[in-house]
């Protein structure tokens, strides 16, 4: 086991109707102007926006928006809100909506409250020195932004998807009403899930010492969002369902499930940045698509944690090799993909990806983990391009 800070200053108001609160949330903060930012659409026509803005205005709460962001949040959007919020004298950022609108607004935040080119703390050249405050109206289960300190930008230009992780954005609050997800389609809340059990998963296959408190809060958190998205594939109403997905999105990406670990693997999410910069496919679709081959890839040198990933969690039988069982694991977890229509590879990803593609996208990735990066087995460049290949 070993040592460990754990961190998750962020207040969570979770439950029907919640949303209606974020006035009095707001207000409490003692900021003068807000900055409502959100996505394409989805909260306009939920209706969610105006019932926002009536509770800053009951409050008293000055107000600024700027919409349209989009899946895998671009750089630019992100500039033209530093500029509003300068402009403007916004002081506090109120995210509604998923892991890409709560992106932007941590770079906006970044950039309004550090000085010089935001995108520098994306390229890791330095480190942020302030962030305006962010609230969170979450509309999807899934990155798990609303409780980390972590953010993912685009530069659309380069193609470059780009983490930035700092506790000094981990949001004040999150607003998390789990019937504002119902109006979803089901392809996002599958992205969700993928999502959400990767982020657990990163921090489970590894090499690097374990706690059995944090292993079986990952195994239980694993077991209990594949039970309830099998649920939602079949009634996606399912407010319990909804419910339990949206409270592990937040514990499995907040640091609880990497407690007493050497830090995680990561390299999935990291080849996965790398599609999502290439071909602006959905994060948590992307993943399920290269985890299989990521997983047959490193296994070997991880046996003891996919041996008990596969019984504990995909309630595999112990008969056999371990390599068997740990086998099974993997195709038990790629089943569960198919079954709430998420790809297992770039075919069904949607993506016909040109051999000089992959190299462009493992030298990228290599290039930007230093080199090498991975818990359960180090990967170079040479292995990425290994397992982009395999996941064709
Ligand atoms: O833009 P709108 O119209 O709102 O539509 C969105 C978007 O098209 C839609 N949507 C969201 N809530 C909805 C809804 N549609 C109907 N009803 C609702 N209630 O869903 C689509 C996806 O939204 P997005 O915010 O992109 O989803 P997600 O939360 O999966 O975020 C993905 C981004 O987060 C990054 C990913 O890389 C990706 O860029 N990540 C962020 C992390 C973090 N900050 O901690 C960690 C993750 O590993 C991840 O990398
Ligand atoms: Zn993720």
């Amino acid at each position: 086991m070993f040592n460990f800070q754990y961190y998750a200053p962020t207040k969570v108001v979770f439950g029907k109707e919640t949303e209606s609160q974020v006035g009095q949330l707001v207000k409490a903060q003692g900021c003068k102007k807000v900055l409502i930012h959100y996505g394409g659409g989805s909260v306009k026509r939920s209706g969610l926006l105006d019932r926002v803005k009536a509770s800053l205005e009951s409050e008293g709460v000055a107000y600024v928006e700027l919409g349209g962001v989009v899946p895998n949040p671009r750089l630019e959007l992100v500039y033209e809100g530093i500029d509003l919020c300068k402009k403007e004298g916004v002081d506090f950022i109120l995210a509604v909506g998923g892991g890409s609108v709560i992106d932007s607004g941590k770079a906006i935040g970044y950039g309004v409250a550090t000085e010089g080119d935001v995108w520098e703390l994306y390229e890791h050249k330095r480190n942020a020195t302030a962030c305006l405050p962010i609230g969170v109206i979450l509309t999807i289960a899934a990155a798990g932004s609303e409780t980390s300190n972590s953010s993912v930008i685009t530069k659309e230009d380069t193609l470059d998807k780009r983490f930035y992780d700092d506790d000094i954005s981990r949001p004040k609050f999150a607003i998390m009403n789990p019937e504002l997800t119902m109006t979803l389609p089901d392809y996002q809340t599958g992205c969700g899930v993928a999502d959400i059990l990767m982020h657990t998963q990163e921090r489970y296959f590894t090499n690097g010492g374990n706690m059995e408190m944090t292993d079986q809060i990952a195994e239980g958190l694993m077991r209990n969002v594949i039970a309830n998205a099998k649920i939602l594939v079949k009634d996606p109403k399912n407010y319990d369902a909804r419910a339990e997905v949206m409270w592990a999105g937040s514990l499995s990406h907040n640091g609880l499930t990497g407690c007493g670990n050497d830090g995680g693997d990561f390299m999935t999410h990291m080849l996965e940045h790398e599609m999502g910069g290439m071909y602006d496919v959905a994060h948590g679709a992307g993943l399920a698509a290269v985890w299989g081959s990521w997983a047959r890839y490193v296994y070997k040198n991880c046996l003891h944690r996919f041996v008990r990933f596969a019984t504990n969690v995909m309630g595999v039988e112990a008969v056999g090799t371990e390599e068997e069982i740990a086998l099974k694991g993997i195709e038990a977890l790629e089943a569960f993909y198919r079954e709430i229509g998420m790809p297992t590879n770039f075919r069904e990803l949607g993506v016909e990806a040109k051999d000089e593609e992959l190299r462009e996208m493992a030298r990228r990735c290599a290039n930007y983990v230093g080199g090498e990066k991975g818990s359960a087995r180090l990967l170079k460049e040479a292995d990425m391009y290994e397992i982009y290949k395999m996941a064709l």
